[in-house]
């Protein structure tokens, strides 16, 4: 029966029931291959008197993962997706699709074609294109609300959520669950009791869910306005709503062409283009080097030191993470604080209704806490998250390495601090290695792994398997200043600062970097994580400042008054009565004004695409030194780390893919200009001048094996 057949798709004659399988790991993608393939199996079982029905299921782990997304922005190889799932359903023999694992995108419009479904319990259903800046576009929009009716088709395709299968089968996205858990078994027995019924070709085209209009209208009205009331700046929200409206008013075929309209204005945007890059970018600074060669060491425990905001915060994430967690602190005070820090994250929770006080407790029971170093002799990984002074830290290493097994993992959640130090001051570098995770760190996707010179290549891979278990996204960092995050961090913040000094207000710069995407502006974010740090940072480093280079004050002038921000009722910000939303403070603005003139600054206006011009290229040429001198591997990891720690707008990529669609020229050129006034703030990054010769862009050092020279 498989003669001929495309091997991604894999036919097999069960008596009278054709089983058509896509095999095309690692998620059976849709791929050109997959869609010939199952064209050919609807053709060959309509052609084969002895075929009754149709059985589609997935190889592998998944059902089916969508659209290829490999094959967006390329030419279109026929069949199209919408014209598969067309011929599905338009099969004369009944069709049933038995769901495991996977089935998202275009996975799941293949069987909403079906004209039955069977979902393991285990299966997860979704519509997840808007998160690529998509929308179903393979009768998606138009089967989905025919069959659960428009307000949950919306709230799937607008929320790009996974479903189980109990949801699905209370959504009616599937008719039955399966109580085994082979989907081929269920999905025969499934298709024997349909035949034996003489179940009829049942099509989602036909499906009456939007049969009461006035209340089909009112969940769209719903998600129209919803939409206008929290702009996010998102292209393809608003088609999606659009394309269910033409469900509504259009007859199916009319509605399917819209989609097919929308689909494409939404594939050939630059959102697309940027969403589409995040997606594969974060998948492949998952991936270190080492993981192919270094098996990692395992980890059943582990030991933090330090229980203040980031010690809490990793002992919280490992807690969740199912591992045992010891903290030390130096003191019985400090302790009981680190335990409080880690239980009113769990309160928290039991008093949302997320968690049962049971739950809670089963959670705490595995952390342990201790005022000696001796309590982590057994641990398989240490993560010290102690005050930001390097002799501090050197001194928690000296016990580290005293009191913990041969082999255990030392790791630093230094900031700034030179790793390579903390790691040559003791007789286990090889074991030495940064895990910089973000406030707060439970939260917080981010974990830049931070990798020293003479750290054992199993170690890294540790730290990679450790992210994976935590569920966080890891970028590999190099030693330096900051890392990748906050060295970048620390230029584009001297940008906005200049542009304070030189004319633009806190307040027109933060709204002008919301309007580009940013959820929160560069003031309201000093506001909120506290203008102390900063300060004490900056007046550390004021010895070893270039005393010709640019510095602005203004910060200091707050600090000195003690408005740090959020938590002293006012920094940049004003914050009666303990608000969270800031509003302007005159008097900041009268400060301001008095640093201008001392610094002799005739204040001139700004437009708000000039600031976000001069920030972004600050940012961006910065991205490019960190790339350059080997602190990041890739472009793309430098666009990984501020799009998970630093509120980068998804949708446009991160800051390399942003200068790619741009065009680096342009940005080249931008800054090149902004030289004119400060040489020695706006010095182009070699590496972007090189490109910007060649012709070339960020994105050819993406690829495996690129050359950087
Ligand atoms: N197309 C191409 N490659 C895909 C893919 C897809 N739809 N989905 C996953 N992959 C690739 C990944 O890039 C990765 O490749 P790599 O090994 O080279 O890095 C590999 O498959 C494995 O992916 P994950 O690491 O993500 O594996 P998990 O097991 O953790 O997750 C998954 C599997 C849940 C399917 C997850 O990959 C996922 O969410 N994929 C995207 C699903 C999606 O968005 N589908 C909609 C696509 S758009 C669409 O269908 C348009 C249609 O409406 C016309
Ligand atoms: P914190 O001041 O909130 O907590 C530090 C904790 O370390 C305190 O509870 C203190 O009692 C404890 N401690 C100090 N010396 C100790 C010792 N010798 N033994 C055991 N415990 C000791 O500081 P925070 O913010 O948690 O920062 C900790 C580290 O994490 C620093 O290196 C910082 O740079 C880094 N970091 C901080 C981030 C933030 O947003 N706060 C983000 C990422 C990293």
């Amino acid at each position: 029966m498989n003669a001929g057949a495309s091997p991604a798709v894999v036919r097999e004659l069960h008596d009278d029931i054709l089983v058509v399988t896509i095999n095309n790991p690692p998620v059976n993608a849709l791929g050109t291959s997959v869609r010939r393939g199952l064209l050919e199996a609807l053709e060959t079982a309509e052609a084969t008197p002895r075929v009754r029905a149709v059985l589609l299921l997935g190889a592998g782990r998944d059902f089916l993962g969508g659209a290829d997304i490999r094959e967006f922005g390329q030419p279109p190889q026929p069949p199209a997706l919408p014209d598969v799932c067309n011929r599905i359903e338009a099969c004369a023999k009944p069709v049933l699709a038995a769901i495991h694992g996977a089935a998202l995108g275009g996975g799941l419009e293949v069987a909403l074609a079906a004209h039955y479904r069977i979902a393991l319990a285990s299966a997860r259903l979704g519509l997840p294109e808007v998160l690529l800046g998509l929308l179903p576009g393979a009768g998606g929009t138009q089967r989905t609300p025919r069959l659960i009716g428009a307000a949950a088709a919306l709230d799937l395709m607008l929320g790009g959520r996974h479903v189980g299968a109990a949801e699905a089968l209370e959504l009616g996205l599937v008719d039955r669950v399966a109580a085994g858990d082979v989907a081929q078994d269920e999905g025969l027995a499934y298709v024997r009791e349909l035949l034996a019924q003489g179940a009829p070709v049942r099509r989602t085209r036909d499906a009456g869910a939007l049969a009461d209009r006035p209340a089909q209208q009112a969940a769209i009205d719903a998600a129209r306005e919803s939409i206008a009331r929290k702009p996010t700046g998102l292209f393809s929200p608003g088609r999606i709503v659009e394309a269910v409206q033409a469900a509504l008013d259009l007859p199916f075929d009319a509605g399917l062409a819209r989609e097919r309209q929308v689909f494409i204005e939404c594939l050939d945007s630059p959102q697309r283009a940027g969403l589409v890059h995040a997606f594969f970018a974060e998948r492949a600074t998952a991936k270190a080097p080492e993981m192919g060669t270094a098996r990692p060491r395992p980890v059943h425990a582990v030991g933090v030191v330090g229980g203040g905001t980031m010690g809490a915060g990793i002992a919280v994430a490992l807690l969740d993470a199912g591992l045992p967690v010891t903290m030390v602190e130096r003191d019985e005070a400090a302790l009981a604080r680190g335990r409080a820090n880690v239980t009113k994250v769990y309160d928290g929770l039991v008093a949302k209704g997320r968690m049962t006080a049971a739950q809670r407790d089963a959670v705490l029971a595995r952390w342990h806490g201790s005022t000696a170093f001796e309590a982590l002799a057994e641990v398989d990984l240490v993560i010290e998250a102690v005050f930001e002074e390097l002799d501090v830290k050197l001194a928690v290493f000296a016990q580290l390495e005293r009191v913990c097994k041969p082999g255990a993992v030392l790791a630093t959640n230094t900031s700034y601090l030179d790793v390579d130090r903390i790691a040559a001051a003791t007789r286990r570098p090889a074991d030495i290695i940064g895990l910089h995770f973000f406030s707060p760190a439970h939260v917080m996707k981010l974990l830049e792994i931070v990798v020293p010179a003479q750290v054992a290549p199993d170690v890294v891979a540790t730290a990679f398997e450790l992210a994976r278990r935590l569920r966080k996204t890891p970028v590999r960092a190099g030693v330096c200043d900051g890392f990748i995050g906050n060295r970048m961090l620390a230029v584009y913040r001297q940008a906005a600062d200049h542009m304070m000094e030189d004319g633009a207000s806190p307040y027109q710069i933060d709204r002008a970097i919301r309007a580009f995407g940013y959820p929160i502006g560069p003031y309201e974010m000093a506001d909120l994580a506290g203008g102390d740090i900063g300060w004490a940072t900056r007046k550390r480093k004021a010895a070893t400042r270039d005393p010709a280079a640019r510095y602005v004050q203004i910060a200091d002038r707050l600090c000195e008054r003690g408005w740090f921000g959020q938590k002293t009722g006012r920094g940049f910000y004003r914050y009666p009565d303990g608000a969270r939303q800031g509003v302007p403070d005159p008097e900041v603005e009268a400060i301001i004004d008095a640093e201008r003139q001392r610094a002799g600054v005739t204040p001139r206006t700004f437009s708000d695409d000039e600031i976000v011009r001069r920030y972004l290229a600050a940012m961006i040429n910065e991205g490019a030194n960190v790339v350059d001198q080997g602190i990041a591997l890739r472009p793309l990891d430098v666009d990984v780390t501020l799009l998970h720690g630093y509120g980068f707008p998804r949708h446009r990529g991160g800051p390399m893919k942003y200068a790619d669609m741009v065009g680096l020229p342009q940005v080249l050129a931008d800054i090149q200009r902004y030289a004119e006034d400060d040489p020695l703030f706006w010095r182009p990054s070699p590496l972007l001048l090189r490109l910007v010769e060649r012709g070339a862009n960020f994105d050819s050092l993406n690829q495996p094996g690129a050359n950087h020279a």
